[in-house]
């Protein structure tokens, strides 16, 4: 493969996690770091052995060396930062959730074909070797068709009215944050959008959504059972049923094992991986590029915007709104 020039734009808590999973790639260059204020893009590049550094996102998605570009600003700034890139026609691999709605997506994913640049949601999971997995077991046939999906993916936080988990002015809230994970499971198992959309959830002192509990119906039958949380510390377990036996990812978000129980017996599967794990997903776009693809079939755009559209629709069921919807 050849050699991608990186570039991280927000150097904040997960572009850290981010950055250790690059190094892991022989052929991605750790090359600039863009931040609003220029020792924290310093601080950062020193860290990770970046070789630029620039106090402001434009003077970076200026930078005519750059190939890809990591953003990882809190959602809100998601558009704004990558269509930025695209416009200086650089890749760019976008942190979850893509966007805060599907408006918001919709634009983005336009101003990516328009200027035939790759885009892609960084649902980093989804690549993960145990994930690949359990995709690779249900097209076996491994535990027949798919009935149900369980996902929960709750944690515990305190609450911190200023900080991006709760202040609804940086879109906080659990469904977002979190509960895009469970959404994005049912999605790649499915291959399909809900037909029936039910959720509740439990908005908190600061106005966002601390518990949501989704259940989603699908032709056929199919069903899904999802929650998240960010005061409530949960399992995290991903369960797939089929009519023929089950899967089991514990701690699915950034799994290391499965269990496959088919028949009478059950199969472990141990899929370890070095650093954070997130090298996966920068692999990947470094394997579109060099396929001179615009998207993942992995990960694609319409599914990452029929996702936000689920969501808009579990936030509109619970009067759930921000400053920019
Ligand atoms: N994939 C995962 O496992 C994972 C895990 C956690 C979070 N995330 C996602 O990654 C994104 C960032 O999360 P994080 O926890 O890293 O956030 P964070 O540390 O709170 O913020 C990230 C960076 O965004 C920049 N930023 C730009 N405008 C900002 C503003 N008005 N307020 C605060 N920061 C601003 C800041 O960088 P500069 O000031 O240096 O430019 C900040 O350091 C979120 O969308 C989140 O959902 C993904």
């Amino acid at each position: 493969m050849r050699k991608f020039n990186w570039g991280i734009l927000a150097p904040g808590k997960i572009a850290h996690k981010f950055a250790d999973g690059l190094a892991q790639i022989p052929e991605a260059v750790p090359y600039a770091v863009g931040s609003r204020d220029i020792k924290r893009a310093k601080d950062f590049a020193a860290k990770y052995a970046f070789n630029k550094t620039y106090g402001s996102y434009r003077e970076l998605a200026e930078d005519p060396e750059l190939d890809i570009v990591y953003v990882a600003t809190p959602h809100t700034f998601h558009e704004e930062a990558a269509v930025l890139c695209l416009k200086n026609g650089k890749a760019v691999i976008c942190e979850k959730p893509f966007a805060v709605n599907a408006a918001q997506a919709q634009r983005m994913i336009q101003c990516a074909r328009q200027n035939n640049v790759f885009l892609m949601e960084a649902m980093w999971s989804r690549f993960l070797p145990s994930l690949c997995k359990a995709r690779e077991l249900i097209a076996n046939n491994a535990i027949g068709k798919v009935r149900l999906v369980y996902a929960d993916f709750g944690f515990k936080s305190t609450v911190n009215p200023e900080g991006r988990l709760f202040a609804p002015a940086l879109a906080g809230g659990s469904l977002l944050d979190v509960g895009v994970y469970n959404l994005s499971m049912c999605s790649m198992i499915f291959g399909k959008q809900p037909s029936e959309i039910k959720s509740q959830m439990t908005i908190g002192s600061t106005g966002v959504d601390e518990e949501c509990s989704v259940m989603l119906r699908y032709e056929e039958g199919q069903s899904a059972l999802l929650f998240s949380a960010i005061r409530l510390g949960t399992r995290h377990d991903l369960v797939i049923i089929g009519e023929d036996g089950r899967i089991e990812v514990p701690g699915y978000w950034k799994s290391k094992n499965l269990t496959l129980y088919s028949g009478s017996g059950s199969s472990e599967y141990d899929l370890p991986y070095e650093a954070s794990g997130y090298q996966f997903e920068a692999l990947e776009v470094m394997r579109c590029m060099e396929e001179g693809l615009k998207e993942s079939p992995l990960m694609p755009l319409d599914e990452s915007l029929c996702i936000l559209k689920i969501m808009d629709q579990i936030r509109k069921e619970n009067n759930l709104t921000y400053l920019c919807d």
